[in-house]
């Protein structure tokens, strides 16, 4: 008996790619036929009602990350007692580790989102165990949930900040919303930096993550240039994470990891501007008419700089210097000022 040939994935193929038309040359790379793209527009409900899959493991991984960090916390193995030792009461500040907990898996999806969203404009892999339109709706969905991840990151240490204040519930409500959401409303210690980091993070991925779904207003060529800029949104979550998380306040190869799991990114990033799926956004061997002295100079300083990152994570992995504070002597005694 024969096995009938594998039936097209429903969800896939009602949906059009984000940019069916400028895409077909990547398409047309991918083995198999073609398969006829009937116009139904993604919107930001259907895209929602498509996250729940990858939400619901964003919410396993959070939830086994909390309890890792509890634990540590119990067993005073954790370096956020040694930056802070009045947070050894677990019980007492479990918001803030929830916090915490968010905080990783927002990296963590915001980390797979930028893979898949290179893949989808870099030069693809010939065999991916996902079809293309799958692969574009993995990195909406996982978008989506990463906004979320990171707003719920900040809403349980906004809490926290209620929890533990004095005074009344309206004035602790208001700081907190100030310390956590407003630019330059946290103001003491290294918070006075990584938390505006953090919160750029946040709100830069809101409208570049979203613009998608009015493309049809904005033209999806304005949607792509912004869009592009969402590279930016992560950098700026690893950087607040490794200045500000206390998990990684010391060097050692916990930090080192988060350093090493960024060359991937830059490899591909490399590639993707090396190969684009668009044949249009090749980099010209020499500025010819179509592009400006200036902006070829330009594209390519971009190149040249992925390469110098590269580089620097490769130094830094294989060095071990990620950057970290030294542990103090008595490992119970902060010598820095989390804040
Ligand atoms: C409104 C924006 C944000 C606020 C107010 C905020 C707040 C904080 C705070 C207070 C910490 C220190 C926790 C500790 O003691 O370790 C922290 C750490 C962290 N944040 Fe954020 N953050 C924001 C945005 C982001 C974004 C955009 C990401 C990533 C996508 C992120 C991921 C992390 C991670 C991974 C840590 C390390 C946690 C640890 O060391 O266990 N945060 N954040």
């Amino acid at each position: 008996m024969t096995n009938p040939p594998p039936a097209p994935e429903p969800a896939a193929a009602a949906e059009v790619p984000t940019d069916s038309a400028e895409f077909a040359s990547a398409d047309s790379r991918l083995p198999g036929p073609r398969q006829p793209r009937p116009d139904r527009r993604v919107t930001l409900r259907s895209d929602l009602r498509a996250s729940w899959p990858d939400g619901l493991v964003a919410l396993l991984v959070t939830a086994a990350v909390f309890v890792l960090l509890y634990i540590r916390i119990r067993n005073k193995t954790s370096s956020t007692v040694s930056v802070m030792p009045f947070m050894a009461d677990a019980g007492g500040f479990w918001m803030y580790f929830l916090s915490q907990a968010f905080g990783w898996s927002a990296l963590l999806w915001a980390w797979g989102t930028v893979i898949l969203g290179l893949l989808l404009s870099g030069p693809r892999p010939g065999r991916l165990p996902l079809s293309a339109p799958r692969l574009e709706r993995l990195h909406r969905t996982t978008s989506l949930n990463t906004i979320a991840l990171i707003t719920a990151h900040a809403l349980l240490f906004g809490a926290e900040l209620v929890r533990h204040s004095t005074a009344s519930w309206n004035s602790a409500l208001t700081t907190a919303f100030i310390e956590t959401f407003v630019p330059g409303g946290y103001d003491s210690g290294t918070g006075q930096i990584a938390i505006p980091v953090g919160q750029a993070a946040l709100y830069l991925a809101i409208p570049l993550g979203l613009l998608f779904y009015v493309r049809h207003r904005i033209g999806p060529k304005t949607w792509r240039v912004l869009h592009r800029f969402v590279i930016v949104v992560y950098v700026l979550s690893v950087w607040h994470t490794l200045l500000y998380g206390t998990n990684v306040w010391y060097d050692g190869w916990f930090r080192t990891s988060v350093w090493l799991l960024q060359l991937p990114i830059a490899a591909l990033l490399l590639l993707r501007l090396l190969r684009p799926a668009r044949r249009s956004e090749k980099l010209p061997l020499s500025p010819g008419a179509t592009a400006s002295r200036t902006g070829w100079a330009l594209r390519l300083g971009g190149r040249l700089a992925v390469v110098g990152v590269m580089v620097a994570l490769v130094v830094v992995v294989v060095s071990g210097n990620d950057g970290g504070r030294t542990v103090p002597p008595d490992d119970t005694a902060s010598t820095h000022n989390h804040d």
